[in-house]
């Protein structure tokens, strides 16, 4: 019987040394738009923010112009899910939730993370949001092990959401990444325990639920990019970049929330 061939490469320690490098200044980097995200700053305002800091560290953008996506950050705000193109006209307001993306390369090698922030007072009901999501990401990353299947980090993603009374997001899913943005597998936020690839020690994933306080449903704006929840409610993304070891998974993205 053929065996399915997978192309998932695993990185070597030098490897791994760029993208923890490019993992710095992704966290730095959201960080900085963390402390900027007050209440009448405007996304394209994040977005210049974003860019200087990225260069002044001598990394490169890893979105701009991906897929011809034309800003270095995304920041989808309340219902918006991810892919936020930011904009001078759209400003933050108290109580909205912001959801920032990034990605940087470092001589080649890239990191990417993700999380929503509360500008201001957040209601409740967000706040159970952005707490559910982060759960969620951290129970997936948990099963980032070698010997692991792929579909136990989705399906400890999909059961802590949908057991807090929210969804995930089908449309969009995580990924491998290192030599660039997006490399295989596809790292989906639903699935089955014991179904897909085995992983295996040196395997580079970025892990991203996008969890909807109503139902999973989602549609892309006029834009082309900006994905909003099908039913208005409000969304939340976080997502780190991970090493699967033999041991626990090394998260490089550690310490951005
Ligand atoms: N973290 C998201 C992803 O990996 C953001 C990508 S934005 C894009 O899909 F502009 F690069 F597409
Ligand atoms: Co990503």
């Amino acid at each position: 019987m053929m065996l399915k061939e997978t192309r998932i490469e695993t990185k070597s320690g030098r490897e791994l040394a760029l993208m923890r490098e490019a993992c710095a200044v992704v966290v730095e980097t959201l960080k900085a738009l963390a402390r900027a995200a007050a209440p009448g700053i405007s996304t394209a305002e994040l977005d210049r923010i974003a860019a200087s800091e990225i260069r002044r560290r001598g990394a490169k953008p890893a979105f701009l112009g991906y897929r011809g996506y034309p800003a270095t950050l995304c920041a989808s705000i309340n219902e918006e899910v991810i892919h936020g193109v930011p904009r001078e006209d759209r400003r933050l307001k108290d109580g909205d939730i912001l959801s920032l993306d990034l990605g940087a390369s470092v001589d080649g090698y890239f990191g990417d993370a993700a999380m929503t922030l509360a500008v201001g007072e957040a209601r409740a009901e967000a706040r159970k949001l952005m707490r559910t999501a982060k759960e969620a990401l951290e129970k997936g990353v948990a099963c980032a092990r070698a010997g692991n299947r792929l579909g136990d980090i989705s399906a400890a993603i999909q059961l802590h959401a949908e057991g807090c009374g929210c969804s995930v997001v089908r449309e969009f899913v995580g990924h491998g990444i290192g030599r660039a943005l997006h490399e295989d597998p596809a790292v989906p936020n639903f699935g089955k325990p014991g179904a897909g690839v085995r992983l295996r020690a040196g395997m580079t994933l970025a892990i991203e639920p996008m969890v909807n306080a109503g139902g999973p449903g989602v549609r892309v704006l006029e834009d082309g990019w900006t994905a909003v929840t099908a039913d208005g409610s409000l969304s939340a993304h976080f997502e780190h970049t991970v090493v699967v070891t033999d041991g626990d998974p090394l998260v490089l993205t550690e310490g951005l929330f």
